[in-house]
Formats: C-alpha cells, structure tokens, sequence
C-alpha cells in the first residue's frame, strides 16, 4: 500500500492544470452502453475508479479501450449484461451500469452496492424509478437482478424523487432516453455533472428538455447513435489544488477549468479572504492573510458541495476564528477530524455539526486517510505542517485525484511516494 511523505511547511503556488471530472466521466463511460454506433469520449482523467468502470464495462463483452485521455468505445460484440460483485465493491457508480443496460438490452444483473466509508448510500431511489417505468425487479444474492416489461422496452412516467440523488438521476435519465413514450422527472439533481451528461445524452439522439433543472422531461427514442463527446473540467479537483492557497498564503493558478461550476465555492473563498480573479478558462487564488472563519452547510448544488467540505475544513482549522461546518448531504462524512486534529487541529462533532476553532500552525503527525476527499484535505494540511508527516492509505486519493503528487510539486508540495511493498 502506497504512502506519501510530505516535508513542510510549504507555500502553495504556481499553475496547475485541471483533468476531466471523475464524477462527470463515470456516468458519461456508463452512457456509451447506449449508443449502437461507436462512441469517442475525450478528458477522461487516468483515475482507478475510471479504470475499474472500464474493466466492468469491457467485462460485458464491450470493445472499450483508453489511450491518453481519449475513451473509444463500441457496443456491438456486447455478450452479457453483468456486473459482478468483485468490481462494484470497490466502486459504487458502478450501479451507473444498470439504467442503460434495462434499457437497451431490457435486462441487467448489477451487484448491489455496499455501504461505504461516507455513509450507507442506497440506491433505492434507482431502483424505484425504474419499477415506475415498468421493470420487475429482485434483489437475490447481493445481486439487483431488472427486466424490462413485455416487449423489451421500460415505458415512460411521471416520477419525483423523494431526495435529492445525483446517481438516481443520472441513471434515470439514462435509462429513460430509450425507454418508449415521455417521462417527466421532478426533484432531479443539478450537479455540472448530471447537466454534462444529460449534454452528452442530447448528442447521441436523446430528446430531453428541462436540462440543468429540477424537472427534466425525457421522450424516449428507438436508438442512440455514438457520439464525440469531452468531459467537463473537474470542479472538486480545481477547489481542492486552490484550498492550497488559502491554507499556506499561496497562489494558486488553476487552468483548463470553469469558474462557473465553482462559484458556491469560491464565493466562501472570497469570504475567507482570499482574492479570486477568473478567466473563461481559468481561476486564481491569492492569499495574503490568515484566513477568516466561515460558517457553510453541505447542499445539493447550487449549494456548497459535500465533496469540498473536508478540504474547507482544513482551511478553517487555520482561521483568526470560529467556523461551524454541517453537512447533510452525508451521515459519517468527519473521518478526517480525528485525523486533522492530530496535525494539530481543534474540531469537535456534534451529529451534523463539526466546530472547528482556529489554530495558527498544523504540526506534522503520521496520519491515515480514510476516503477520497478527506486524503486531499490531509495532504493539504500536511503541506501547511512543518516537519515530516506520512499519510497512510493513498490508494483513496488515487481514485479521483490524477497526476496527484506531478500536480502538487508543481505548486511547491515537497511530496514522495513511498511504496511499502519495495
Ligand atoms: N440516497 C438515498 N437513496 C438513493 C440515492 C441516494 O438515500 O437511492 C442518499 C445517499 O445515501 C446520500 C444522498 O442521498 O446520503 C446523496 O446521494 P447521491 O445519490 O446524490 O450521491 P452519489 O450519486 O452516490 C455522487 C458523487 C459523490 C458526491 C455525491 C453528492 C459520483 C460518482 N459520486 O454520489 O462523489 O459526494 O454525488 O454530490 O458522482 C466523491 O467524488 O468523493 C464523491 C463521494
């Protein structure tokens, strides 16, 4: 298992530039399965959870292959509609599988998701969604086992969902786009990510209006056709790189990004005191002062995302203050406070409510990360730390983060990779 030893306490600053989104590239890999014609997919981020959908993927008899950041895929020589257990247990988007393949092939065996670090994660709003448009489905050994109605195809409806779920809704809308007659989405998610699919789904021949809003309306086509597609710049990647800068009087540039994804973010950025200054394709980050405390709540977009609370939390740790952090997204999402607390931190949860008191230094401590967004806030804090710190457990980071440890020497991270097999 990999490590990484970081020796601060370093500045953060220079250019840094920004991969696909993971979380836009997944359900954009699961929507290839759509299409009858061959699909080419650019700014796919070299990432484990990009690799292992691709090896689930190619398990089903598909031709899909990554070279660089380009994913080709053709669906034609598809042999089986499975996704074993032994790739969803390492990732969940993996269920992202299961919309497409009902409807398209009008049946699906996709390993039901366990819990996870963060919190349990259900998928039932998934699979209720797809029982609204007519499937029958089991869950029998670990396994959801759906099959599309009498003649092959899911049937449109009118359904709500009764939370807020990117993954339900990506996977709708997936599975709607074949499915016959008109469905009406209510309470979808507005996440960049489920806009940048929907976007793809629209260029492969599907009809849906009401993008990028909580009703969606999806008529149903016979057949997709592949398209050429790029994935959208990774908006917790760019937070995370510019967080950096706040916590070490920095200056991050971060380039090949939108600030328009980002604003919730660098709006408490600002209000930290930062100074943010974008272009059309990039976002700057200075800081000059100690940062000053804030007080967010985790949202469905356009709130402040969950995927940027540990790296905020970090920053706060630093601030002239008080900060009070609750995230409601998520049920078990503070494994890093024990963590952060040993670099010197002084956080206290309560339920939902993390307080976090400002300390002026971090103090470098051996530490474990514990999932992906916690490691960044870890290896953040770390770099801010004076002295040697070892961070256990990397492989979490090198799920969703490319070029990791390239992109933080660049920024003036002293980071080595200590594999502990050598
Ligand atoms: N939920 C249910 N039932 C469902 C679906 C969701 O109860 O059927 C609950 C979840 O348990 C959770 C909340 O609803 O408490 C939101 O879950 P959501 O479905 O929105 O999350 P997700 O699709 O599983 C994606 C991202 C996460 C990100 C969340 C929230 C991907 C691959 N993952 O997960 O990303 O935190 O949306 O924005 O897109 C990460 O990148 O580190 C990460 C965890």
């Amino acid at each position: 298992m990999d490590q990484f030893l970081i020796t601060g306490s370093s500045r953060i600053a220079g250019e840094v530039t920004i991969s696909g989104a993971k979380n836009a590239a997944l359900p954009l890999l699961a929507a290839m399965i759509l299409a009858e014609t061959p699909t080419t997919l650019h700014n796919v981020p070299s990432l484990q959870d990009v690799r292992t959908l691709i090896r689930l993927i190619a398990g089903m008899g598909i031709d899909i292959q990554k070279q660089g950041d380009t994913v080709t895929c053709d669906t034609k020589s598809i042999d089986n509609f499975y996704a074993p257990y032994d790739l969803v247990k390492t990732m969940r988007a993996s269920i992202l599988v299961l919309g497409p393949l009902l409807a398209r092939f009008g049946e699906a065996e996709v390993s039901l998701p366990g819990g996870c670090a963060i919190g349990s994660r259900p998928v039932d709003q998934h699979l209720k969604a797809f029982e609204a448009m007519g499937a029958h489905i089991t869950v029998e050994n670990g396994y959801v086992k759906a099959q599309a109605p009498k003649g092959g195809r899911l049937i449109g409806c009118n359904f709500s969902f009764d939370m807020i779920t990117v993954g339900g809704t990506e996977n709708v809308i997936m599975a709607a786009a074949l499915a016959k007659g008109t469905t009406v989405l209510g309470n979808c998610a507005l996440e960049p990510e489920v806009v940048d699919l929907a976007n793809m789904l629209v260029a492969m021949g599907a009809k849906i209006s009401g993008i990028g809003t909580a009703t969606m309306t999806i008529e149903g086509v016979e057949r997709l056709q592949g398209c050429e597609y790029s994935v959208v710049p990774d908006r917790i990647e760019t937070g995370s790189y510019l967080a950096g800068a706040l916590m070490t009087r920095g200056d991050v540039l971060a380039k090949k990004t939108n600030a328009a994804l980002l604003y919730p973010v660098l709006e408490k950025f600002e209000a930290m005191g930062a100074t943010i200054t974008t272009g059309e394709d990039w976002i700057r980050a200075q800081m000059t002062v100690r940062p000053h405390p804030v007080d967010i709540r985790t949202q469905p977009h356009p709130g402040f995302p969950t995927d940027m609370q540990a790296q905020l939390m970090a920053i706060c740790c630093l601030a002239d203050g008080t900060s009070t952090i609750i995230e409601n997204i998520f049920e078990n999402r503070y494994m890093h406070v024990p963590e952060l607390n040993r670099l010197g931190a002084s956080i206290q949860v309560d339920g939902h409510t993390a307080v976090v008191k400002g300390v002026e230094h971090f103090t470098a401590a051996p530490v474990m990360a514990t999932d992906l967004r916690a490691s960044m806030s870890l290896v953040m804090a770390a770099s801010a730390a004076e002295g040697e710190s070892l961070i256990d457990r990397i492989y979490h980071i090198d799920r969703g983060y490319e070029d990791v440890e390239n992109k933080l020497r660049a920024l003036g991270v002293n980071i080595e990779r200590i594999n502990t097999n050598d």
